[in-house]
């Protein structure tokens, strides 16, 4: 049993993986700038900034990890990613080297979005952010070496593709990363060793371009597959059969991103 604070744990993925790391049994501290909605009795909930130094200090000590998910999850202006994105990386790590404690950071597919699909290879494909937004995960990465470098913390650095309940896109049949994966992300980076660790926060989709070798040399084994939801998929994009899905082919692993106007909204 752990002690874990999760940041930005009122948002889509801290709601779905409290649940689930809770009925592991690990104490959960939950910080957001909202009240979480999932919640429970025994959780402490922290209604505080994660780019409050003193607030996020207060909240990493005494804890095992540190999963930092406070972000803007999608593409902002300039100002907005560097003072919520980049600026609460920095914070959260602060907090985590003078708590002791790991710390798994939410990175994205986006900080590598414009490698073609079919050329992510084997390891992990150097970061092409598509937006700024990609890029503020390439300093979360990057701070993560000089942290770790410094300071011989344990981080991982999850390259995050679709989180969801199931598939929803023709792209997340390949992308797609379910709750119980994401939890197991987290117990992987509860024994991580020192140093920093880039890994894809992908489930064991059968389509994936994506290497699950980064992150087997964490312990994190994937166990759910995006084939499992294709008959959905495939009705729900309005398509006879899922062979009709078309395949991401040589796409940039980041989608509509790499099309999106720099620093305009996200969808
Ligand atoms: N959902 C995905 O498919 C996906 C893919 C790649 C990466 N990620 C990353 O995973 C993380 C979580 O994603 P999500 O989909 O849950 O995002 P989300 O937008 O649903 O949740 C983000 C949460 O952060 C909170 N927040 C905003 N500003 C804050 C602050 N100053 N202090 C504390 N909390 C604050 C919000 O209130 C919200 O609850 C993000 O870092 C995101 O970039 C997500």
């Amino acid at each position: 049993m752990a002690t874990i604070l999760i940041t930005g744990a009122a948002g889509s993925i801290g709601t779905a993986v409290t649940p689930l790391l809770r009925a592991a049994g690990h104490r959960l501290r939950l910080l957001d700038v909202t009240p979480p909605s999932a919640s429970g009795p025994a959780d402490e909930v922290l209604l505080a900034s994660a780019t409050d130094d003193a607030a996020m200090h207060a909240a990493a000590a005494g804890t095992d990890l540190v999963v930092h998910l406070a972000s803007h999850a999608a593409e902002r202006t300039w100002r907005q990613i560097v003072d919520l994105n980049v600026e609460s990386a920095r914070v959260a790590l602060d907090a985590a080297r003078d708590a002791g404690s790991a710390i798994l950071l939410a990175s994205s597919v986006h900080a590598a979005g414009f490698v073609p699909s079919d050329e992510a290879g084997d390891g992990m494909p150097r970061a092409r952010p598509d937006t700024y937004y990609g890029f503020s995960k390439v300093v979360s990465e990057a701070l993560g070496d000089l942290y770790a470098d410094r300071f011989g913390m344990r981080i991982v650095n999850a390259r995050i593709m679709t989180f969801g309940d199931r598939p929803h896109t023709a792209r997340s049949r390949s992308t797609w990363l379910s709750a119980a994966d994401f939890a197991r992300v987290v117990e992987a980076a509860l024994t991580a060793p020192v140093g920093n660790a880039i890994v894809w926060g992908v489930s064991a989709n059968t389509r994936r371009t994506v290497s699950l070798e980064p992150g087997r040399a964490i312990g994190y084994e994937p166990q759910d597959d995006a084939e499992a939801h294709v008959h959905a998929l495939a009705a729900e994009l309005g398509l006879a059969s899922p062979d009709d899905i078309p395949p991401v082919g040589s796409d940039p692993l980041g989608g509509i991103f790499v099309d999106l106007p720099l620093g305009g909204p996200g969808p």
